[in-house]
């Protein structure tokens, strides 16, 4: 679904695609990711009985957005990666200005496409779904928890901070996924705030996952560099607490993450999978 959403041909109302920057964006979006927030979003709609290109469609806007934010993630003035994915970083392949303008056009897509009417038949869904998106993004969400990420390179943070910038930076597009793809299938309200609850569990063991890979992980399986995190001094609960209380914590996220989804019986065997790959996970 990504590479046929991220074609060279011009859609009605756009006037040009400059190949250089489409080339960087598939560079971005199809270089071999996980696919957990897609992937969740999916098994979310398909619990409730959905499962078309619509949804899909809502998940790789989503991608997009995970994209984009490891793109700028990475840039010189953030984090200043040189490897993602196993390859160059997006600014080391191109440029840094090209990489600026590829996350700037991969986030404002994804606003096309879940206004996209295959996303759901009624266009107030889209809409809420839409705004979801813009909240899970934005200034309190991913953008507003790269901004603590980054102040917190020049102080302590405690407990209850770090947690609050992770559920930011990370979780609140881990949280919007599996709340989507519920929403999507029409589930009932107490549903889509079960599934929200679950995306929160799930997003604080996906980020504590990933400081714990930084300490611990293989820069060669990893597909990034490692060690950057105690180097640049992120406020981590890793550094705070320590690996073993970080794996405890963990399997105390999955543990709850699993109590959630009982309800569900059988049907949540893919969700309660996701669950424990986010916790086992090795890159
Ligand atoms: C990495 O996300 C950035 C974080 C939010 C920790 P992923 O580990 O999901 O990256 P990909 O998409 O699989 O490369
Ligand atoms: C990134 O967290 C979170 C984003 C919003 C992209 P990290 O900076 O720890 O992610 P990696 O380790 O570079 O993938
Ligand atoms: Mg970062
Ligand atoms: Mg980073
Ligand atoms: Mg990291």
């Amino acid at each position: 679904m990504l590479d046929r959403l991220l074609l060279g041909q011009t859609e009605e109302g756009e006037l040009a695609r400059p190949p250089r920057l489409v080339e960087a964006m598939r560079y971005a979006a199809l270089s071999g990711g996980k696919r957990l927030r897609p992937g969740l979003m999916l098994a979310a709609a398909r619990l409730f009985g959905r499962d078309d290109d619509g949804v899909l469609v809502a998940a790789a806007a989503l991608e997009c957005i995970h994209c984009y934010s490891l793109v700028h993630d990475d840039l010189p003035a953030m984090d200043d990666d040189d490897l993602r994915r196993g390859r160059p970083t997006v600014h080391r392949a191109f440029d840094e200005a090209t990489a600026i303008l590829a996350g700037d056009a991969l986030l404002t897509l994804a606003f096309d496409l879940v206004a996209d009417p295959r996303v759901h038949a009624e266009a107030c869904v889209r809409l809420a779904a839409s705004r979801d998106l813009a909240r899970a993004a934005g200034i309190g969400g991913m953008a507003g928890g790269q901004m603590l990420d980054l102040a917190a390179e020049h102080s302590t943070l405690g407990e209850t901070e770090i947690r609050l910038l992770q559920s930011m930076k990370t979780g609140a597009l881990i949280r919007y996924a599996a709340r989507t793809g519920a929403r999507l299938a029409d589930a009932s309200v107490e549903d889509i705030a079960r599934l929200t609850r679950f995306g929160e569990v799930i997003g604080l063991a996906f980020q504590l996952a990933d400081d714990l890979l930084d300490v611990e992980g293989d820069a060669a399986a990893l597909g990034k560099a490692a060690g950057k995190d105690a180097a640049a001094g992120k406020a981590t609960l890793v550094a705070l607490k320590g690996t073993a209380w970080t794996r405890a914590e963990l399997g105390r996220l999955v543990a709850e993450a699993e109590t959630l989804l009982a309800a569900f019986g059988e049907r949540a065997a893919s969700l309660a999978a996701l669950a424990r790959f986010v916790a086992a996970r090795d890159r």
